[in-house]
C-alpha cells in the first residue's frame, strides 16, 4: 500500500559559516525558514517546522508557498533524498524525485557514463540502469553524442538527458518541482506528455507550484507553506483563498513596504515579519475551516 507520513519533521540547515553571536544583530526576515542557533549553537536554518502529513493512494497535493517557504525541503523529505533532523517520515512505495534534474551528473563523464551513474544515484542497480539504456537513447535523441563527455552538451541537451534518466521509469509515489523541463520547445511537448504519463501512473503525485491554475487542473488537494509550517491542508479552491488571504494580511501588515517590493514578487505574497528564533515561539495561527474538514477524511 503506498502512502507517506512525516510525523513532527523539522528540517535544520546547518549553516557553517555563521557565527551564533552575530544572530543577535540578525533583522527580521520576511521570507524563508527562521534563522536561529541549535542545542550546539551551531547557526541553523530551521527550512521545515514539526510538519505532520499524512498521504494515502489518490493524492494528488500541490505545495504553495512563496520562496524559502521549504517547498524544495519538504519534496526531498517525501521523496527519502533528505532524512528529517527531527521528527520521523515513513514512505511506502517506490519514489521517483524530479527535482533538481542534474544533480549528480559528472560533466567529465560520457552520456552513457552518466545514465548508469545516475540512475544508479537514483536507487537502481546497475543491471536496472544499462537495461533503461535503449529507452533513454531513444527518449533523448542524443545519437552519437551519447558517446562524448557532457561538458560537450549544449544546456538544452544536458536537460534532455537529465529528464529521460528521471523519467524512464514510472513510480508510485512522484515528487515534483515547479522549474523541472524549461528546454527547447518541441523536446517540452514531449517532455511534457511524459510528465503527464508519470502522473496518470502515480499513486501519489506531490507537486510544488506557484501557478494555481496548474494545481486546479492537476491536483485535489494543497497545502500552503508559511516559514517551513503547514497553514492551510485541504482542497485546492480553499488553498486559493488562504493564499490569498494570507498575502492581503502580509500587505497590511508590512504596509509601505509591500509596495517598494519590485514587480516580479507579485505572484508572491510578502510574508509576515518574523522574530529571529520565532519557531520555538508561539504556534501557528488558529486552525482553518478547511482544515478542519480534511480531518473529518479518516
Ligand atoms: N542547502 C541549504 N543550506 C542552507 N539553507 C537552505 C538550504 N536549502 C534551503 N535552505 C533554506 O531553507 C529554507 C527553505 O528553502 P526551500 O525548501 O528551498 O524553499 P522553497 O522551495 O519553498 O523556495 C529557506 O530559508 C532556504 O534559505
Ligand atoms: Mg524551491
Amino acid at each position: 500500500m503506498t502512502g507517506i507520513e512525516l510525523f513532527d519533521a523539522s528540517v535544520d540547515y546547518p549553516i557553517y559559516s555563521a557565527s551564533a553571536r552575530s544572530l543577535k544583530t540578525a533583522i527580521a526576515q520576511k521570507v524563508g525558514g527562521a534563522i536561529r542557533a541549535d542545542d550546539t549553537s551551531r547557526v541553523v536554518v530551521r527550512a521545515l517546522d514539526r510538519v505532520n502529513l499524512s498521504l494515502r493512494s489518490g493524492d494528488r497535493l500541490a505545495l504553495f508557498g512563496s520562496n524559502g517557504s521549504g517547498k524544495s525541503t519538504l519534496l526531498k523529505v517525501l521523496a527519502g533524498i533528505l532524512e528529517p533532523s527531527s521528527g520521523r517520515a515513513q514512505i511506502t512505495g517506490h519514489v521517483s524525485a524530479l527535482l533538481d534534474l542534474q544533480m549528480g551528473m559528472d560533466p567529465e563523464a560520457t552520456g552513457y557514463e552518466n545514465i548508469l551513474m545516475r540512475s544508479i544515484f537514483l536507487g537502481a542497480s546497475f543491471e536496472e540502469a544499462r537495461s533503461r539504456i535503449p529507452e533513454i537513447e531513444a527518449f533523448s535523441e542524443l545519437g552519437e553524442y551519447l558517446r562524448f563527455p557532457i561538458r560537450t552538451y549544449s544546456s538544452g541537451m544536458i536537460v534532455r538527458l537529465a529528464f529521460a534518466i528521471s523519467t524512464v521509469i514510472s513510480p508510485e509515489i512522484l515528487a515534483m518541482d515547479e522549474q523541472v523541463g524549461a528546454a527547447d520547445a518541441a523536446f517540452s511537448l514531449k517532455a511534457q506528455a511524459r510528465i503527464n504519463e508519470l502522473i496518470g501512473q502515480a499513486h501519489i503525485l506531490v507537486f510544488a507550484t506557484h501557478n494555481i491554475e496548474d494545481a486546479k487542473k492537476t491536483c485535489n488537494r494543497a497545502v500552503v507553506l508559511k516559514h517551513g509550517r503547514i497553514d492551510f491542508d485541504g482542497a485546492v479552491d480553499a488553498a486559493e483563498l488562504a493564499y490569498k488571504e494570507a498575502r492581503s494580511e502580509a500587505e497590511a501588515l508590512s504596509g509601505p513596504l509591500a509596495l517598494a517590493e519590485p514587480a516580479s514578487s507579485a505572484d508572491q505574497p510578502p510574508l509576515k515579519n518574523t522574530e529571529p528564533g520565532a519557531s520555538s515561539g508561539p504556534p501557528l495561527s488558529g486552525p482553518r475551516l478547511a482544515r478542519a474538514a480534511r480531518s473529518t477524511r479518516g
